[in-house]
């Protein structure tokens, strides 16, 4: 096989517009066309917000994923807000993603890829283009990449200045985060700094201090009998990703750069296709499979064997090493029955992917109170199911994909707080899709390592 950072080629017939040429679903209708090429104009003047070694550094680390060598970790908001864009929010989920990488990195013995879906996950696919509440119809919320939450014309409609927004939100948080982390915030010989004054009260607070400690005695370890100089095991890697829907945005972020072929998206490091625009001859395959990101692409109850296949030939035809993250998100219910089809299609095509586990958009309830929510149960239940079926079909489960804060938020239910129907009200804030709160995240990643033990 490849080595994923060595040239491949162009894919052929393909230029940043190809995707014009296509449908493309999910996509918000401007009223003013001039004012939406302005805005695209200016956001192709600006610098990217991940530059072309990064993303080639993270497609190398996928490939070591997709040979066993690293778990991939990819998680955060449903839906970012402008309105979220704040120090204690931004560095309360980072805390929660370095805790949860810090548990599974401990329990299964390999360096833990951390992927925040921050830093531009401003836009959501819906399932109605439009919303009626009272008998007044508006166009449905799409992410603040395109309109406002509240329910009035004015914050309906989409607005092309959101595009530039958005675009500073992203460099905000960047920065901000590339700050954190180069700073010393993720310093392993102090994982205690992370806490997020939730342990001592927490059922889970004693297992967390015990692997917090044997982390921090391990990496002091480590430094004395290599000698390597204090600081060395100071840095951790974040890298950025967001579904790559809105095509207009997508597209000015494509571009070429000084001294490498081809093209790259410059807006995150690992762009996905959502599953409602993962058609094979749609306009975001289309955009994506010129790239030299490594690209998700969510794989849904929906989907057969030969869809997946098909999507694989397309987006990745030189079998090229750490471009494709295959994510499924199956649901509970279904997972038994679909995927062991869906990985034999894939082994039978002997192109490389790394599998993920997004175990919360196929969970996705409503309760009789009106809440959008999951039970934890069964989101606990998805993963365990496909660490196994995964290990009985001579696959492996290689990340996690989830939608989780560090707030003490009640969006889901269950957990070790037994968080129940009537507790959602408490702190329900999500604006799309209901998220783990931190206590719930970090229980999860002890349940996933206790249950990779358990098979390996
Ligand atoms: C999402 O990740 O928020 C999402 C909409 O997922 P999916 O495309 O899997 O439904
Ligand atoms: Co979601």
């Amino acid at each position: 096989m490849t080595s994923p950072v060595e040239p491949i080629r162009q894919a052929q017939d393909w230029t940043p517009d190809s995707w014009q040429k296509k449908t493309a679903l999910q996509q918000a209708t401007y009223p003013d066309q001039a004012e939406l090429e302005g805005a695209l104009q200016a956001l192709q003047a600006l610098p990217p917000l991940v530059t072309s070694w990064e993303i080639l550094s993270l497609k190398n680390q996928i490939a070591e994923a997709q040979q066993g060598k690293r778990f991939l970790l990819q998680g955060g908001d449903c839906a970012e807000l402008f309105s979220e864009c704040q120090p204690s929010i931004v560095a309360n989920r980072l805390k929660v993603l370095l805790q949860m990488s810090l548990i599974m990195l401990h329990g299964l013995e390999i360096p833990v890829l951390r992927v925040g879906r921050f830093a531009g996950q401003y836009a959501k696919p819906r399932s109605e283009d439009m919303e009626t509440i009272d008998g007044v119809t508006l166009p449905s919320y799409r992410g603040d990449l395109v309109n406002g939450p509240d329910f009035t014309q004015a914050s309906r409609t989409p607005d092309p200045k959101r595009l530039l927004q958005a675009y500073s939100h992203s460099a905000i948080t960047m920065n901000f985060v590339r700050g954190l982390v180069d700073g010393g915030f993720a310093d392993l010989h102090h994982p205690e700094y992370w806490d997020l004054g939730w342990v001592e009260h927490s059922p889970l607070a004693e297992e967390f201090h015990r692997i917090s400690q044997s982390i921090g005695s391990s990496v002091r370890f480590v430094e004395t009998i290599t000698g390597q100089t204090p600081g060395a095991l100071r840095r951790v890697d974040f890298f950025t990703s967001h579904e790559a829907l809105h095509l207009p945005f997508e597209s000015a972020m494509t571009r070429q750069v000084p001294r490498q072929w081809g093209h790259f998206n410059l807006s995150a490091h690992l762009p996905w296709v959502g599953l409602r625009t993962a058609q094979v001859d749609g306009a975001h395959i289309e955009l994506m499979r010129g790239i030299r990101n490594p690209v998700g692409i969510k794989v849904g109850p929906g989907m057969t064997g030969r869809d997946v296949q098909a999507l694989l030939k397309r987006i990745n035809p030189d079998d090229e090493m750490g471009r494709v993250v295959l994510i499924h998100r199956l649901g509970a219910a279904n997972i038994a029955d679909q995927l062991p089809g869906l990985i034999d299609a894939v082994k039978a095509t002997g192109s490389p992917v790394l599998w993920i586990c997004d175990p919360m958009h196929g969970n996705t309830e409503k309760t009789s109170n009106g809440y959008k929510t999951r039970h934890f149960d069964n989101i606990q239940a998805e993963v365990e199911q496909a660490i196994d079926i995964h290990a009985s079909h001579g696959s492996r489960l290689g990340g996690l994909h989830l939608e989780l804060t560090g707030e003490n938020v009640t969006e889901c239910i269950g957990g070790a707080r037994r968080l129940s129907e009537t507790d959602l009200v408490t702190a329900y804030k999500t604006t799309v899709d209901p998220r783990l709160n931190y206590e719930q995240a970090l229980e999860l990643a002890m349940l996933v390592v206790k249950k990779h033990r358990s098979i390996a």
